[in-house]
């Protein structure tokens, strides 16, 4: 029985505490020091295997396409060569300590065994040895560079080609194939947070950055590839199969760096192309039948909570295509009241929602089919009720330092967001506030757009 809290009493942990906790007994004594070596690697491993570290939605192990498949390989072919010279220096290592080990007193005063220091033959095997190593990795390793740097030449025609943009801590992903046009304004279609692509297509993405550097990096199909200041680059993937890849900026960019996301679904071409088709109409009207909004929790939540349900990843990409469906009831009242606060509390300053509100600011996500996407807050929360509604009640809360919460610097000027910086003061005060109320009414409207 365990009397006691030993580490609270300060008293050493008794031999029952002991019994009661074999681990933390071999990992306290002194002696057992490769046992702890051992437990300890053997306990990261298990947590990484479980912890879905192989085949999680960010395993680099699990790839689903030409690009990722070709970076795996280098990495095998690194880790072989690596672990075959690791085995034959720690095993020459481990033989000669044991095989030259001073066992006795006169071992310790005995003249050392024969020494092939300076033998040619032994040096210059080694030297054949290492550069030999090296073109076995370097070989694979360039021709890999080559092939990942751009579509291959013969698919280029072929090649169907994003601009993507990193912002402080969103994706921004352009069509520059696929133009829209509202009230008279042209322009390409432009998306965020989720890149819908088609299957067994090559798909070259152009990087560019508005602000710091980031990194475009979908572990299972491409990457990583830093988007830069006044640097143009690239990369291209190939999705093989239809399918729900997750994305991530892999650069530390700021603050919330970390949960700068981002979702890449991949559909066949005649799905793909019916998607284009309906983002590029402009906003939809609310028509369903009428019906009261579902309820939903608005309880305020500790910063940093999970936005993720299960029951999405059981099947994300069927979800992510329910999520395309119209509903077929919908408080129109409420959407309707919601549409009156996105102009009044300023919204439209920033978001562009076109057939409702042109315009808007090209930093800041084109909301025109919001609703459709699986993913709100920069791939951080999944997009329901709850989520838009604590998104855009409580957006410092879910994601330090955003820009919609802090406003945006344009020339000089600031364009406010939740908080107004005054620059001669230097102080933030509240300049959009949304009540639980309108917070509603707005999170049925951005849900309505389809
Ligand atoms: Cu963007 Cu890290």
């Amino acid at each position: 029985m365990l009397h006691g809290n030993p580490v609270h009493s300060g008293a050493p942990p008794s031999a029952a505490a002991a019994a009661f906790h074999p681990l933390m007994s071999v990992l306290r004594s002194p002696r057992t020091l490769p046992r702890r070596v051992l437990l300890t690697s053997a306990g990261l491993i298990v947590s990484l295997l479980a912890g879905g570290w192989i085949h999680g939605p960010q395993s680099t192990f699990d790839t689903h396409g030409p690009v990722a498949r070709a970076q795996l390989e280098v990495f095998y072919v690194t880790l072989w060569v690596t672990g075959v010279i690791f085995v034959i220096v720690a095993g020459a290592l481990t033989y000669a300590t044991l095989k030259f080990k001073a066992r006795t007193e006169a071992d310790e005063h005995a003249e050392p065994p024969p020494q092939s220091h300076g033998n040619p033959l032994v040096e210059l095997s080694l030297i054949v040895a290492s550069v030999a190593a090296l073109v076995v990795i370097a070989v694979p390793t360039l021709r890999a560079i080559w092939y990942t740097y751009d579509v291959p030449e013969e698919d280029k025609p072929n090649a169907y080609q994003i601009n993507a943009m990193g912002f402080q801590w969103w994706f921004r992903f352009q069509y520059p194939s696929e133009e829209v046009e509202s009230q008279g304004i042209k322009g390409k279609l432009t998306l965020a947070n989720e890149l819908v692509i088609p299957v067994g297509r090559p798909v070259r993405i152009n990087l560019r950055t508005y602000d710091v550097i980031h990194s475009f990096w979908v572990p299972k199909l491409a990457g990583k590839v830093d988007m830069i200041p006044n640097r143009a680059n690239h990369l291209w993937l190939l999705a093989e199969k239809p399918g729900y890849y997750w994305g991530q900026c892999a650069e530390y960019c700021g603050e919330s760096h970390a949960v700068m996301r981002f979702r890449v679904v991949a559909l066949e071409e005649n799905e793909f192309k019916a998607w284009v088709e309906a983002q590029k109409r402009p906003a939809r009207e609310a028509t369903g039948q009428q019906a009261d909004f579902a309820t939903y929790d608005t309880t305020p939540k500790v910063r940093n909570t999970a936005g993720w349900s299960s029951g999405f990843d059981a099947n994300p990409l069927e979800n992510w295509k329910k999520q395309q469906e119209i509903p077929a009831q919908e408080d129109v009242a409420l959407i309707a009241k919601g549409r009156q606060l996105f102009q009044e509390k300023t919204c439209i300053s920033c978001h562009a929602v076109r057939g409702h509100f042109d315009g808007g600011n090209p930093s800041a996500p084109d909301l025109t089919h919001v609703g459709s996407r699986t993913t709100i807050a920069g791939g951080l929360l999944e997009t329901n009720a709850a989520n838009v509604h604590r998104w855009i009640t409580d957006p410092n809360g879910v994601k330090p330092g955003n820009k919609m919460f802090v406003g945006l610097p344009l020339g000089g000027s600031t364009m406010p967001g939740y908080m107004l910086f005054d620059y001669e003061k230097g102080t933030l005060t509240p300049h959009i506030q949304v009540n639980d109320a309108e917070g509603r009414a707005l999170t049925a409207y951005l849900l309505s757009l389809k």
